[in-house]
């Protein structure tokens, strides 16, 4: 009889909502949070990090309507190691099918100064919290922040207490990417073999990428026991990120021979996902990242392509389709009708509705005009446009005309709703971008200062879409706003509006305090 390798299962704890959205910058709207979590759950993630309800009151709401929606993942809230955060966390998660109360307190001895706790103190707190997060909740998770720079014996101790308060996940958070492959492994191994409880709880690697090792470091956490992996969508996340959640499935998955574990994800929806996070996020993914980066399935060399032609398999190890990432020729144009262009969103990733097609369509039809070809990027830009376009963004642009040229002055008639009410300005500014900034300005006076102003070519020609990307930052904090257009000053506009609209989000956001 043929042997079967026993295949463990590993769960998928997903925090880009949490952890990724936290990123200078990664601030999303309440509906692409919405989004998101719909795509989460759809693709077999075990346990999404919906937010930090205490936070804000917009991050409240995302987390309480994430987990009335939610279908099958369990749904999570963080909180600080106090009643106040854990109510508040609770109120939100209560309406999953399957929630879960994760509260965290920084227990290494940088981490213990801030709150002027001392080692016993902070075990009173541990104990306490987790009793009362599990008199709510019957599904706990307990992190002690900065695990890898916390003393192992003090560490132990502070482990055993979260387990027999009734937490039955213990994360092990890197929270700032300092350990080794190895090391993380040791310590995995040494908690499971030394705190008392421990076979009865699943323990959970939460690793950063400060210096490039978060996906090495979880895989082996994993190797040494860990059965939950935290991770983002591209590795967005706090700093240089988290841990992939794209790399470690497709690491898991491509080398079962050394590794036999599973995870529960449907790995043919990572290319969309992929994209959708960066959209939402303003997070471009890199051309060469690992799994899902442009050129992640590109083959310039002649050898790698003569090679490729023969044999696909002598420069991939996993095929294009296995992430989702459909070949296609297909090129739709003015001529094209619902049925293809539902058809081809439908490969993307987007599987509409009659009444979303029909709104779709006609932004479509709308761009076909404008452009004679419309390719894959064009109506993934598209998409993000009709998510952006949110009707109940506080501000929306209604409409705009330039004048620009060598003979000055130019200037910008624009008509833009605020809540509601609609007003119109014309303002001349250094040219038409400058001057379609300075009318939103004066419409909707503010101190952001515009820190990054981009332009990319959606695809080649000069009738192709331009992708503008604004960063602006307003007392700390950054949001980034996108949006294309075959009319780049257009596209600068709407841009400028979505950051706008981001910061409106982030300026309900209290800077989570330690304890
Ligand atoms: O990195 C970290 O320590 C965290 C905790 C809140 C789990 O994100
Ligand atoms: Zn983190």
């Amino acid at each position: 009889m043929k042997h079967i390798k026993k295949q463990d299962n590993v769960l998928i704890f997903d925090t880009t909502l949490r952890d990724g959205e936290q990123s200078p910058g990664a601030t999303m709207s309440h509906a692409e949070k919405l989004e998101i979590a719909e795509l989460l759950d759809e693709m077999g993630v075990d346990i999404i990090e919906a937010g930090f309800p205490i936070a804000s009151e917009g991050d409240f709401q995302a987390v309480s309507e994430i987990s009335k929606r939610a279908k099958s993942s369990v749904i999570c809230g963080l909180s600080r190691a106090n009643f106040r955060d854990i109510d508040r966390c609770w109120e939100a998660v209560q309406h999953a099918l399957k929630p879960r109360i994760h509260t965290f307190i920084g227990t290494s001895p940088l981490h213990r100064q801030i709150p002027n706790l001392s080692k016993d103190e902070m075990a009173d707190v541990i104990h306490d919290t987790v009793t009362h997060a599990r008199n709510l909740c019957d599904n706990v998770q307990w992190s002690p922040m900065d695990a890898t720079r916390t003393e192992l014996d003090y560490l132990y101790r502070v482990v055993e207490i979260a387990i027999k308060a009734g937490a039955s996940t213990i994360n092990i958070p890197d929270t700032v990417g300092y350990t080794a492959p190895r090391e993380c492994a040791n310590l995995i191994d040494a908690l499971i073999k030394n705190v008392p409880g421990a076979d009865a709880v699943t323990f959970a690697t939460h690793c950063h990428n400060d210096l490039g090792m978060a996906t090495a470091n979880a895989l082996a956490a994993v190797e040494a026991g860990a059965r939950q992996i935290e991770c983002t969508i591209n590795g967005l996340g706090e700093r240089a990120g988290n841990t992939a959640l794209e790399e470690v499935v497709m690491a898991l998955r491509v080398r079962n021979d050394i590794m036999p574990f599973q995870t529960s994800i449907d790995s043919t929806k990572l290319m969309n996902i992929s994209r959708r996070v960066a959209t939402v996020s303003g997070f471009q993914v890199q051309y060469n990242k690992a799994i899902v980066g442009k050129n992640a399935f590109a083959h310039e060399s002649g050898i790698h392509q003569d090679g490729m032609l023969k044999n696909a398999e002598t420069f991939e190890i996993m095929r294009p389709e296995d992430i989702g990432l459909a070949e296609t020729n297909l090129v739709l144009g003015k001529h094209s009708g619902r049925a293809a262009l539902r058809a081809r969103l439908k490969d993307l990733g987007f599987d509409l509705g009659d009444n979303q097609l029909k709104d779709v369509f006609v932004r479509f039809k709308d761009l076909a005009d404008r452009k004679k070809e419309i390719y894959d990027d064009d109506l993934l830009a598209l998409m993000h446009n009709s998510s952006s376009d949110a009707e109940h963004d506080s501000l929306q642009m209604k409409s705009l005309k330039v004048v620009c040229g060598t003979d000055g002055p130019q200037t910008a008639e624009l008509k833009m709703s605020i809540d509601g009410v609609e007003s119109f300005i014309e303002a001349s500014g250094d040219g038409p971008v400058d001057s379609v900034f300075k009318a939103v300005k004066t419409l909707f006076p503010h101190q952001a200062k515009l820190q990054l102003y981009q332009v990319h070519a959606v695809t080649e020609g000069t009738d192709a879409q331009a992708t503008v990307t604004v960063r602006m930052e307003e007392n700390g904090k950054i949001v980034v706003g996108q949006s294309s257009d075959t009319d780049t000053v257009v596209a600068s506009a709407k841009a400028y509006v979505n950051a706008l609209n981001k910061l409106l989000v982030r300026r309900q956001k209290k800077a989570p305090e330690v304890i």
